[in-house]
């Protein structure tokens, strides 16, 4: 059975460079979840869909080829849309597709293939609690909101153009609020997650720390999976 580690949270606790770095440490297979929900976002942009059309974006998802390659990019068919899934027009559509049922059901089995055949460090917002619920450890990763942001202005301003910090802020405030707030599997952290709150802490301390916790579990006896 492959071993699952889950990382949730919320954008900017830090969950895709650590979940990379982990998986890296441990010689296993890295899933980015949102990017699946970026790409898809992308194809039904570029196929005049709206992000409410929770049917049409699901039945999209069902046509085409999304993959992450061992390098960690994100391809639709062949094309390498690692870059083109995050823009601003692509988050935004991707905050509100992700809140449609029929989306998050499209992208289940896709997910769940990911971990098929090897052992997998997965992030996004319900690896632990919907996704890989027998994963073998679940962590949540936040920060305070400020630091979040900050985070993210930096990540942006990195991918060239200019940023406004405050914007960032209020706009990652908003998608907070839609993603732990929305119907189906709302962003929180649940009972059996670990809370890892990264404000303050480096990045290597964060993957130790987690790394650490993992260890306690094979020790404890408890990693089934
Ligand atoms: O982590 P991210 O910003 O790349 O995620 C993009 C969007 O997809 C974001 O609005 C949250 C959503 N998402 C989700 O609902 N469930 C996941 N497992 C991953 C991402």
């Amino acid at each position: 059975m492959p071993k699952i580690i889950a990382i949730d949270g919320p954008a900017g606790a830090g969950k895709s460079t650590v979940a990379r770095q982990v998986a890296q440490r441990l010689g296993w297979h890295f899933l980015d979840s949102g990017a699946l929900y970026r790409a898809l976002s992308l194809a039904a942009l570029e196929h005049g869909l709206q992000p409410t059309d929770g049917h049409h974006v699901a039945a999209l998802g069902a046509q085409l080829d999304l993959r992450q390659g061992p390098d960690g990019r994100t391809y639709l068919g062949a094309r390498d849309v690692s870059s083109a899934i995050r823009t601003e027009a692509v988050t935004a559509f991707a905050s509100r597709a992700s809140a449609q049922p029929e989306v998050r059901a499209a992208l289940l089995g896709l997910q769940r293939a990911a971990a098929r055949d090897a052992d997998l460090v997965c992030e996004g917002r319900d690896m632990g609690s919907v996704v890989f619920p027998d994963a073998a450890l679940k962590i949540f990763l936040d920060a305070q909101p400020q630091v979040r942001a900050g985070r993210r202005t930096l990540e942006l301003a990195g991918q060239g153009g200019s940023v406004d910090a405050k914007a960032v802020q209020q706009d990652m405030e908003q998608r907070d609020h839609a993603d732990s707030s929305r119907a189906v599997a709302p962003l929180q952290c649940a009972a059996d997650q670990q809370p890892l709150d990264t404000t303050g802490m480096t990045v290597d301390e964060v993957v130790n720390r987690i790394l650490e916790l993992f260890a306690e579990r094979l020790r404890e006896g408890v990693a089934r999976r």
